[in-house]
Parts: structure tokens; sequence; C-alpha cells
């Protein structure tokens, strides 16, 4: 019990020190059914299409890495503005129209109420559970920003980082190791195409054509299903083999060698790092009630300064 309220004093503490102060009765009074409209579309729309909760989940980081969770990452490309969504590493975020689809419906209970940052952090809560993950509260208030840069989604870690790249990645952003572990657990659901990982399976430094912390077989896998000059562009895997389940697979998948990306095996690489992708591997509970914690952590990082009315485009 003890542990339990000073966790919950922390977490607001740190909820409460960002730039929107974020609270779990925001909506209370001003719409009590947001989060259950939000859940009902993304889970009409996951039933419809399997991707569905892996692109949203992604969608969320995305948002929060870049100038805080205030849905710069939503915004359309205007005139000569190139938006972050139109950034390399957002070319493959899809399943933008969930997000549309919600802010309607919300519009429609509550005009001019529920900031897009918040609905998209509520449909990422929604895409865990409805892949058999945990389920949380989510901290709400946030608001949408007024400014999108392609250019700025250089600042997104890649799939090559190394670890210390991966820390200044998470810890310019207030988040730790242990967050960028838990994290990286999003990796147990989607898919990947082959541009992120094709470095490692060939060609891949001077003394190596595959990477040698890849599990041979496995790499000879990828191999098949990736031609070289990464000549199919739709092609590639999904993380992991129960893509669409949200459970610890991710972390016993790297104990063996067969993560898809550098940035996953990193986490083997230094002793906290490899201790916690052990534990993870080990408990299912661990790993859930971590990973809760983390994006509780992530979706407080807010930016924004208004409620947009159509998540596409600033007011
Ligand atoms: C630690 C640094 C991270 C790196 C370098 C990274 C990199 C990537 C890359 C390269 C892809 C594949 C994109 C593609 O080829 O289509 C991907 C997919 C994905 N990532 Fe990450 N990621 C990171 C952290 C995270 C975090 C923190 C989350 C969420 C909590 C997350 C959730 C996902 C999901 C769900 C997918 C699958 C998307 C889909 O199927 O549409 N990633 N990530």
């Amino acid at each position: 019990m003890i542990f339990i309220v000073a966790f919950l004093s922390s977490l607001l503490l740190s909820v409460s020190s960002t730039a929107n102060a974020l609270s779990l009765n925001y909506y209370d009074k001003t719409c009590p059914d947001a989060e259950d409209i939000v859940a009902k579309v993304v889970k009409n729309a996951a039933i419809k299409d399997k991707t569905v909760p892996a692109a949203v989940l992604r969608m969320h980081f995305h948002d929060c890495f870049i100038r805080g969770c205030d849905a710069s990452v939503l915004l359309n490309s205007k005139g000569t503005n190139k938006a972050e969504k139109d950034g390399p590493p957002n070319i493959s975020l899809h399943a933008f129209f969930v997000i549309d689809d919600a802010k309607k419906e919300v519009e429609a209970a509550c005009p001019g109420v529920v900031s897009c940052a918040d609905i998209l952090a509520f449909a990422a809560r929604d895409a865990v559970v409805l892949s058999g993950g945990p389920t949380w509260d989510v901290p709400k208030g946030r608001k949408d920003g007024r400014t999108s840069k392609a250019s700025e989604t250089a600042q997104l870690p890649a799939p090559a980082f190394n670890i210390s790249q991966l820390q200044q990645s998470f810890s310019q952003r207030g988040l730790s190791m242990d967050d960028l572990v838990a994290l990286s657990g999003g990796h147990t659901i989607g898919f990947s195409h082959c541009s992120s990982f094709q470095k490692r399976i060939r060609n891949f430094n001077a003394t190596h054509d595959i990477d040698p912390t890849m599990q041979p077989s496995f790499a000879a896998t990828l191999r098949s299903v990736c031609p070289a000059n990464n000549a199919a562009k739709n092609a590639g895997a999904t993380m992991d083999p129960s893509s669409t389940t949200f459970d610890n697979t991710y972390y016993k998948l790297i104990l063996q060698g067969k993560a898809l990306f550098s940035s996953d095996e990193a986490l083997l690489t230094t002793p906290n790092t490899k201790d916690l992708v052990s534990e993870f591997a080990g408990s299912q509970v661990a790993f859930s009630e971590a990973f809760v914690k983390s994006m509780i952590k992530m979706s407080s990082l807010t930016g924004g300064q208004e409620v947009r009315k159509d998540c596409r485009v600033v007011n």
C-alpha cells in the first residue's frame, strides 16, 4: 500500500511538472464519454484491419518524441511546409483515419473540448488493450501544437542506433534506460519493412556479411524475405511471431539473437539493460507493469497550445 501511494504521488508529481498539467478527471465534466467513444472507434477499426493497433501505438510514440505529445504527427503538409507525417521515418506510419474517425465522433458529442493529442494517447492505450496487453488510466489535458516539420523527424531514434545513441535520445526527453527497455517492448506487436533492418543482413561491415549478433537461421530467413537492394519496397517481417499479441515474446527473441533491429539487440550491451531484458523475458507481469509506468511517463511529455477542430489542420 505504501509503495502504491508513493508510486502514485511520484507519478502525479512528474505529470504535473510538464507544460500542460495533466489530470485523470480532466474531461469528467466537459466530455465524460470521450474515452469510451475513442475506444469504440479503435476497436471497430482493429476488427476490420489487424494492423491498426501497432500503427496507432507507434504513431503516439512518434508524436511524443517530437515537440511532446501534441498531435504534431497528425498535421498535414501545407504549402511549402512539409509536416512530420512526410518525414522519412514517418512514411511508414498509417491508420491516421482511425484518429480522424474518433475525433469526428468526439466532436459530435462535445465540440472543441478534447484535443487530438489526448485522443491519440487514448487510442494508443486502447491499441495495447485490444492486443491483449495491460490497461491504464491515461492522464488527460494535452493540447495540440501548431508546428510540424518533417526535418524534425531526424530527431527520432533510428533502428541502427547503439545503446549510447538510444540513451541520449531518451534522456533528452527525460526518459531513463529503464524506460527505454520497457518501451522498446512496443515491438511485441507490428511489422517492419526490410529497409529498417537490411543493413544487418547484407554487407554488414568489412568482416561480416551478416550482423554476428543475429542468430544465423533467423538472418537467413530475413534474407529470403528481403531481396538485395531493397528491391521489394513492401516486403518485411513481423516484429515477433505473435505480432498481434502484446506479450513478452519480444524480450525472449532478443536473448535468442532474433530481434529485428540493432536498437533492439543493443539492449543487451549494458549490464543493467541486459538484466532488465532477462527479467521481462521471464515475467510478463514485470514487463506489463514497467510498460504502463513508462508509457504514462512518455505520454505526459506535453507541448501544445490549442484544441484542434480537425486533427490534420491547425485552427
Ligand atoms: C527505441 C527506439 C525505437 C526505434 C529505433 C524504433 C524503430 C522502429 C522501426 C524502424 C520500425 C519499423 C518501421 C517500418 O519499417 O515500417 C518500428 C516499428 C514499430 N515500433 Fe518502434 N522503435 C523504437 C521504439 C518504439 C517505441 C517506444 C514504441 C512504442 C511504445 C514502438 C512501437 C513500434 C510499433 C508498434 C511498431 C510497428 C508499427 C506497425 O506495424 O505499423 N517503437 N519501430
